[in-house]
């Protein structure tokens, strides 16, 4: 197996040394500023992870994978940015903020043709099967990017259709990068399909503690505005779990469309719809629900026979996944 420390290096090289296109600079400026700033990797890491449980060195083509993750979640980044309205992430000013819309989409469209570049890479003998989940993965990213958006103008949602929105938008993109590593390191099939129901779990326990952070998160750390997902009528977690409990449902509605026009408004919305959450129990009822998604993550490993070195590895990745503040 390889070790925590030489996946964190090559990690880290790998991001520092990536190239982008080259002219014009209005393309490819907002790409390498939002690699440059760099999120928390997730993604990259995992599939290494799940590479590294299986081989000693990493191989080119492997890298090339992890990468494709990343420029793939970030393009997915730039354009959610427009839909979600938002104007700060990883604590800088969106794309669409700092350049303007049409860029964040062409630049964000480049974006998406690098990672498939970037994902032919993969080692001939799985190049068929990790191009087809990933371009399966993608697709249902999109499915679950506009269920978000159709759920913001539907009164109520229940919680079957939330994990079904949050399954699309997030965890299939952590399963398929804990099942492309797999795939490149010549896994199983059974391992391969343990690893993927790891990162989808992983990926579920993640969005809850996303939706969590946007209205108890501390913004300085979180990267993003706190508040945005009620300013923006998301049917987040917790407004959908809040909505199931509140015994006076029509309260708790009347705040979550009450007016945000000024920021003094935006601020009074905030607080009166977090005190309500607060007041049925929701964040705590969140935090159980992230550990219930993070068990069923450790359980999928539980057939694999994998030895103590191994499950500790993947048990850590999941803690330091779920414990996140940002
Ligand atoms: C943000 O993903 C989008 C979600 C799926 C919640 P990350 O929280 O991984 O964002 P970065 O890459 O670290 O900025
Ligand atoms: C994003 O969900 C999921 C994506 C696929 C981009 P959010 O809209 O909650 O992500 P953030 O909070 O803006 O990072
Ligand atoms: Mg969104
Ligand atoms: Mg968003
Ligand atoms: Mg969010």
């Amino acid at each position: 197996m390889i070790s925590e420390k030489k996946l964190d290096e090559t990690l880290s090289a790998l991001f520092s040394d990536i190239r982008f296109g080259g002219q014009p600079a209005g393309l490819y400026d907002p790409l390498r500023y939002m690699i440059a700033i760099g999120g928390k990797r997730i993604r990259p890491r995992l599939c290494l992870l799940s590479y590294a449980l299986y081989r000693d060195a990493f191989q080119p083509e492997i890298l090339d994978c992890a990468a494709a993750l990343e420029v793939f979640h970030t393009f997915t980044l730039i354009h959610d940015d427009i839909m979600d309205r938002s104007p700060l992430r990883r604590g800088r000013e969106t794309v669409w903020r700092k350049w303007s819309g049409v860029t964040a989409i062409l630049s964000g469209d480049v974006m998406l043709i690098d990672a498939y570049e970037r994902v032919a890479r993969a080692p001939e003998a799985v190049r068929e099967a990790v191009m087809a989940l990933f371009s399966r993965t993608a697709a249902q990213v999109c499915e679950g990017q506009q269920y978000d958006m159709e759920f913001e103008t539907q009164p109520e949602v229940d919680a079957a259709s939330y994990d079904r929105m949050i399954g699309l938008k997030t965890a299939v993109l952590l399963a398929c990068s804990a099942k492309i590593g797999a795939l490149c390191a010549g896994a199983s099939e059974a391992d391969c399909e343990a690893l993927y129901r790891y990162g989808y779990s992983l990926g579920m326990a993640f969005q809850v503690a996303d939706d969590y952070l946007d209205a108890y998160g501390d913004e300085k750390v979180f990267g993003k505005p706190i508040g945005g997902d009620i300013l923006n009528g998301k049917k987040s977690w917790l407004t959908v779990h809040a909505l199931a409990l509140a015994p006076d449902k029509r309260r708790l509605q009347a705040a979550l469309d009450a007016p945000a026009a000024t920021e003094a408004e935006k601020a009074a919305k905030i607080s009166a719809v977090t005190a309500m959450y607060d007041a049925l129990g929701v964040p705590g009822a969140a935090l159980a629900e992230i550990r219930r998604h993070t068990d069923e993550a450790l359980s999928s490993l539980s057939a694999m026979g994998l030895g103590p070195v191994r499950m500790e590895a993947l048990r850590r990745f999941a803690f330091q996944l779920v414990g996140r503040v940002k």
